[in-house]
């Protein structure tokens, strides 16, 4: 592994930022794995799961289902393929029905019908089938019911496929983690957000109207109500036995310097939430957090303000990928 001799401004002087097969690396201490594969949680990590009446909560949340377990396989392999993906869909009537009428639609102009899954996944996309395979597993692991807002939905669905595309573009610029992996952590960060909209509904609203009340942000309206996405996110990765990166990322995106690992994911992923976020809270991309973050990145100013000119591309994309599936 080629040693760049830099010293890391993330790890406070006494680490190293290495390069090796294309990835950048840290040489920050990692702590303990505390999961030994999907599904598996071990003591140390049951040590870091809540007590009490949320305790009893988050136990009721429904365990990892096997369909989201494959797909959480596929998306961590890095060899998996398009023809995974058409297995694992082809189990799903009604997902694949989906794929192919989006393929189908107007905006990918194709003069022939798509009729499999196969060309369907390739016209699509391998990135664009997996999101939306991802989301579709998520919905049906966590059933909205009763009067819960489209809209709610709709804001959450955005932000996190804004995120991941972000995610997977700052990556490419510096490589800490690949270009795929950045693109899932993206894609799961506020997990917590969607177990809050479904089985904390009374606190989602609680929280909703106390950022109302004071102008002020969600995430600080959480703390207020001392209830936040991030510690619901973290709990349920922990119970479905993720991988210690998703803890990190699901746990300290917006607080990156706490995280006790695998920080320079947790930064890929913060900025792009951050940037996902620009158009409601402007000042927050201009703070010096972005800047902090993208130093200790290494990404230079010019590179940076080439990704700040892809943002409106990105909400395009993603509003009308929106439209194409609902
Ligand atoms: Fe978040
Ligand atoms: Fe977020």
């Amino acid at each position: 592994m080629l040693c760049l001799g830099e010293v890391c401004a993330d790890c406070d002087g006494s680490s190293r930022l290495t390069k090796g097969s294309g990835q950048w690396e840290m040489g920050e201490t990692e702590s303990v794995v505390m999961t030994t594969g999907y599904g598996h949680v071990n003591d140390q990590a049951k040590k870091e799961m809540p007590y009490g009446d949320i305790s009893i909560q988050i136990d009721s949340l429904p365990p990892l289902p096997c369909s989201l377990e494959r797909l959480l396989g596929i998306m961590q392999d890095e060899n998996s393929s398009a023809s995974d993906l058409e297995s694992l869909i082809r189990h799903d009537e009604a997902l694949c029905a989906k794929i192919l009428r989006m393929a189908n639609s107007a905006f990918y102009g194709l003069r022939c019908r798509v009729k499999t899954l196969s060309r369907a996944i390739m016209t699509i996309g391998f990135h664009e089938v997996k999101s939306i395979c991802l989301f579709n597993l998520l919905m049906d692991s966590f059933p909205v019911r009763g009067n819960v807002d489209r809209s709610h939905r709709e804001r959450l669905w955005k932000h996190v496929l804004m995120t991941a595309r972000h995610a997977a573009e700052i990556a490419c610029l510096r490589p800490w983690v690949s270009k795929d992996e950045a693109y899932d952590l993206g894609l799961l960060h506020d997990l917590g957000w969607l177990a809050m909209l479904v089985h904390f509904k009374d606190d989602y609203q609680i929280i909703h109207q106390i950022a109302a009340d004071r102008g002020i942000p969600l995430y600080l309206a959480e703390e207020r109500h001392e209830l936040t996405h991030t510690q619901i996110g973290k709990w349920i990765a922990l119970r479905w036995g993720l991988p210690e990166v998703y803890h990190r990322v699901i746990a300290y995106h917006h607080v990156p310097e706490e995280s006790p690992s695998h920080r320079p994911a947790v930064k890929i992923v913060s900025l792009a939430h951050l940037l996902a976020h620009m158009r409601e809270y402007p000042d927050l991309v201009e703070s010096g957090f972005v800047e902090t973050f993208r130093l200790d990145l290494r990404i230079s100013r010019c590179e940076w303000q080439g990704h700040l000119g892809n943002v409106e591309r990105v909400r395009q994309e993603v509003d009308r990928l929106w439209r194409l599936l609902n």
